[in-house]
């Protein structure tokens, strides 16, 4: 199978399932994470079938996905198997993936090679911004979270677990993670970028607790 033929089965297969994803994780999040992937992927020179290949996997193994998509810990590894894709190029891809995914404010998650920096950056522009705004909130409310409590204040975690099983309010997120990503970008272009996002988050927040407060 050449390497286009990967890429459009794996398009499929990734579109098949998370099409239904309701948490902010949906297929959509997968494809401009890929086309933003590839955007930076080529102005770092990056392998572009890794980088692409990378990207539109990297949210299948994930952690905060697999109680909903009942997934095993090597789906990722299977599907390569199952495309026949070589041991090394499957290994390296598995590596990328795995230095993609953020584990909480006070813990480092260095990418180990180009295709992880861009692919990382990619998914953490998505994360902020309108579209990281709104998925936020998906997320929040597929985690039957509350949208704010003022009584409960941000945590900085720097510990993975208490990151991944805290139920605070969505609006802490904000300060938890999402106002943290724009100096933690590998690449200057996705830093360009994530800085105009920031300043959006950053009007969003005043405005919503100048209308909490005025609601007081
Ligand atoms: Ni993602």
């Amino acid at each position: 199978m050449d390497n286009w033929e990967i890429i459009q089965k794996t398009e499929q297969f990734i579109g098949a399932k998370f099409r239904t994803e309701g948490s902010g994780h949906d297929w959509f999040h997968v494809d401009r994470v890929r086309k933003m992937s590839f955007r930076l992927g080529m102005q770092e020179g990056c392998d572009l079938f890794i980088t692409e290949m990378a990207a539109l996997l990297h949210d299948l193994d994930d952690w905060k996905l697999k109680d909903h998509l009942s997934l095993q810990l090597s789906g990722t590894e299977e599907w390569l198997a199952t495309l026949g894709v070589d041991q090394d190029v499957s290994d390296r891809l598995l590596q990328v993936i795995e230095d993609v995914s953020f584990k909480g404010a006070g813990i480092e998650t260095p990418a180990r090679s180009k295709e992880a920096a861009v692919v990382q950056d990619a998914d953490r522009l998505d994360a902020i911004g309108a579209i990281g705004i709104a998925r936020t909130f998906a997320y929040g409310g597929h985690k039957n979270r509350l949208i704010y409590d003022p009584e409960i204040e941000p945590v900085l975690h720097q510990d993975f677990h208490e990151y991944k099983n805290s139920t605070a309010p969505t609006v802490n997120h904000f300060y938890e993670k999402l106002l943290l990503l724009k100096n933690r970008m590998n690449t200057k272009s996705a830093q360009l970028i994530a800085e105009e996002r920031h300043r959006f988050m950053e009007v969003f927040l005043k405005q919503f607790f100048e209308e909490w407060s005025a609601a007081q």
